[in-house]
């Protein structure tokens, strides 16, 4: 990252672990999106990652989300959470490292705090310094300290609208396990018809039908992940959302080369 308006990407958790099963990482997938960050070859690059298998469930366990009932059961929860992330986070980053990307993991639970579930605080001095190094931050979804209720879950597609609109960044591009969003949903139904471009207007009318996703998601699923990039979209930030399980369409988006995938405009 560096002084120009960034592109950020976020990379889903339904991408980089196997949601079925409880922390399982897809490190094939990890290491695959590291090659084509390297190659995209960005200084102004912020990444997002989601926590899928690692995040989820544990959160979910332990009502994190819904915020602190004074409860030790659940306060130990939203250490092992925070921990689930950083786990998920070290394999992110042995790969960023492994291709010899200028990458520092930042911890949101460290410099981020709300309010009812919303961002209130974000102290950027240390990201400002990694800015100017042009260093590439590494975000994820994470357990985060909030003002009123105690603690909730940040996901990392909060994070992506904060920082887009806090930046004004030019791109997002997000990287899910299908090619972009469709009518019904393509993993159970062959006939889903994929969705290429939509003005900000379209998208709303769409937002609500969006599916659920599947296995335990404590943020919303795609419905909820659309709604939290609305305020961006319409700040001028253009989206693409496209597959980050199959070669290439990261490393194509990053560098704006056409993907199978849904672009999404203001209008
Ligand atoms: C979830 O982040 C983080 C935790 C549950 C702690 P996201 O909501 O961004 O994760 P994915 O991309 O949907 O898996």
């Amino acid at each position: 990252m560096n002084d120009a308006r960034p592109i950020i990407l976020k990379i889903g958790g339904s991408a980089i672990t196997d949601k079925a099963e409880e922390a399982q990482p897809r490190t094939d997938i990890i290491n695959r999106l590291a090659e084509e960050i390297k190659r995209a070859d960005l200084d102004n690059l912020i990444v997002v990652h989601g926590g899928g298998s690692f995040g989820h469930p544990t959160a979910a366990r332990y009502a994190i989300k819904e915020g602190y009932k004074e409860d030790p059961a659940q306060k130990q929860g939203f250490a092992e959470t925070h921990h689930m992330m950083t786990v998920l986070n070290g394999l992110v980053m042995d790969a960023m490292i492994l291709h010899e990307l200028p990458a520092i993991s930042i911890a949101p639970s460290s410099c981020f705090m709300t309010e009812n579930g919303k961002v209130k605080i974000f102290d950027d001095t240390i990201l400002q310094g990694y800015a100017k190094l042009v260093y590439t931050p590494i975000f994820y979804g994470d357990v985060v300290l909030d003002q009123k209720i105690g603690f909730t879950v940040l996901s990392g597609d909060q994070l992506v609208a904060y920082l887009a609109l806090k930046y004004k960044a030019t791109k997002i591009v997000i990287g899910t396990d299908t090619d972009g969003l469709f009518d019904s949903d393509p993993k159970t139904n062959p006939n889903a018809k994929p969705f290429k471009k939509l003005n900000l207007k379209e998208l709303k009318e769409l937002q609500p039908k969006l599916g659920k996703a599947q296995g335990t998601d404590v943020t919303g699923g795609m419905a909820g992940k659309i709604a939290e990039l609305i305020p961006a979209i319409e700040a001028g930030t253009h989206v693409t959302i496209t597959g980050a399980t199959k070669g290439l369409s990261i490393y194509r988006a990053l560098t704006d080369q056409s993907v199978l995938g849904t672009e999404i405009e203001k209008a």
